[in-house]
């Protein structure tokens, strides 16, 4: 027993986590060597006291940085009133969420859940429900790009069009086919199948790499599917949010869905998402056709509430797209041999090397800046929304070390 304690007083923090996490969690992450205590701003803090400038603000769910004080502030209020209303009743905090998405967002109607996959799911319901209503049941099939990621249940797993993905779950959900994405030759092609109800779309792919998507393409899209009454649908789960310098990506073309799914920086790190709809598509679902037991919960929709304040502030956009810009041009100007592309908007980046992106990420992190890869060889960027530049700084300065 004493030598078993020894043996653990010589083992870092992480690598005793590491241990447990071994012991008694199913192993489907390959987590970095920090356990993460505590943040505040854009900079986190390990259990030993180590500080690590962020840039990955848990895949971009923490837009609000740590301990924003708002947001601490009414969550601390609501969890001493009453922490969980369930859609049997009304909660003015529901009320008040919905209200200023919907007036921000300029979308008609909103069912809030909980997860990503949950909102590209139920995005998809309501799709093949408006389609089979209309045209009967033989006209289901989503439609979404080669590269995308939309969850992992299995409907946002067979539209996540990655095949790695799909791989030993069978039998898979029959109803997806895919296309290239800024190939619009290849999506008219596609669309030859009868059976398309709906298309999905990243405006900005997160997962494949960081790729914006081209307005021309995206405009003849939502142009083509207009004329053949195909629905819209627009995950912004990661690129949404204020992430690339404006509420939504589609809103720098002057885009409008049919469907949008959001979620991760709705909630600033409260589990929160929700599905947003339009004329045609509000009023598809009827009573029973989805619930959901935490959707709505009332601390997701007061953090909600206290996200749309903020990032609606005048001149949070704009300085989110500065700070973006700054970062890239940064990056570019440092004209490394292993950089061969910077890629992105606002604070969505993609750095794709020419080197395995671990090698500089796993530098950066024993120097204190967290980054997060994406493939093989992309540094992937997604700090909190209110990332300071000092904290860029120091954050880029560790980078360039490596780069
Ligand atoms: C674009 C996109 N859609 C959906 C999801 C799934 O979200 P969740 O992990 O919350 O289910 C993700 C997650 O990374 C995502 O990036």
């Amino acid at each position: 027993m004493s030598n078993c304690n020894e043996t653990n007083l010589e083992k870092s923090s992480a690598e005793k986590a590491k241990e447990k996490w071994d012991k008694y969690f199913m192993n489907t992450y390959a987590q970095m060597p920090v356990v993460i205590d505590k943040g505040e701003g854009a900079t986190v803090v390990d259990v030993d006291g180590k500080k690590y400038i962020d840039f990955t603000s848990g895949y971009g769910a923490s837009s609000l940085g740590y301990n924003n004080e708002k947001l601490v502030k009414a969550l601390q209020e609501q969890v001493s009133k009453i922490t969980h209303v369930s859609n049997l009743f009304f909660s003015q905090s529901i009320i008040d969420a919905g209200e200023k998405l919907i007036k921000a967002s300029k979308m008609s109607k909103v069912f809030f859940i909980n997860s990503g996959s949950e909102a590209t799911e139920l995005a998809m319901k309501i799709a093949r429900k408006y389609s089979s209503q209309k045209y009967g049941e033989n006209r289901g099939t989503i439609l979404s790009l080669r590269d995308s990621f939309h969850g992992r249940t299995m409907m946002a797993l067979m539209a996540t069009g990655v095949d790695k993905y799909h791989k030993y779950f069978y039998p898979l959900p029959e109803g997806f086919k895919y296309t290239e994405k800024n190939n619009i030759e290849d999506f008219k092609k596609v669309l030859e199948d009868k059976s398309i109800c709906a298309v999905l779309m990243e405006p900005i792919q997160g997962e494949g790499g960081v790729h914006v998507l081209e307005e021309d393409y995206l405009k003849e899209v939502i142009k083509i599917c207009h004329d053949k009454d195909i629905l819209v649908i627009f995950d912004e789960v990661q690129c949404g949010i204020g992430r690339s310098g404006k509420l939504f990506a589609y809103n720098h073309y002057n885009l409008q869905p049919d469907i949008l799914a959001i979620a991760k920086g709705i909630g600033a790190g409260i589990p929160v998402s929700g599905v947003l709809t339009n004329e045609k598509t509000s009023s598809v679902l009827k009573p029973g056709d989805h619930g959901s037991t935490f959707g709505g919960n009332i601390l997701a929709m007061t953090a909600v509430s206290v996200v749309l304040d903020e990032i609606e502030a005048p001149g949070f956009y704009e300085e989110v797209e500065a700070k973006g810009k700054y970062i890239m041009n940064y990056i570019k100007n440092l004209n490394s041999e292993k950089v061969v592309e910077v890629r992105g908007k606002g604070l969505m980046i993609g750095v794709e090397l020419n080197i395995n992106a671990s090698d500089i990420i796993d530098k950066c992190v024993e120097d204190g800046v967290l980054f997060v890869k994406t493939g093989e060889n992309v540094i992937r960027m997604l700090p909190p929304l209110v990332i300071t530049y000092d904290e860029i700084n120091k954050g880029l300065e560790v980078l360039k070390k490596y780069l």
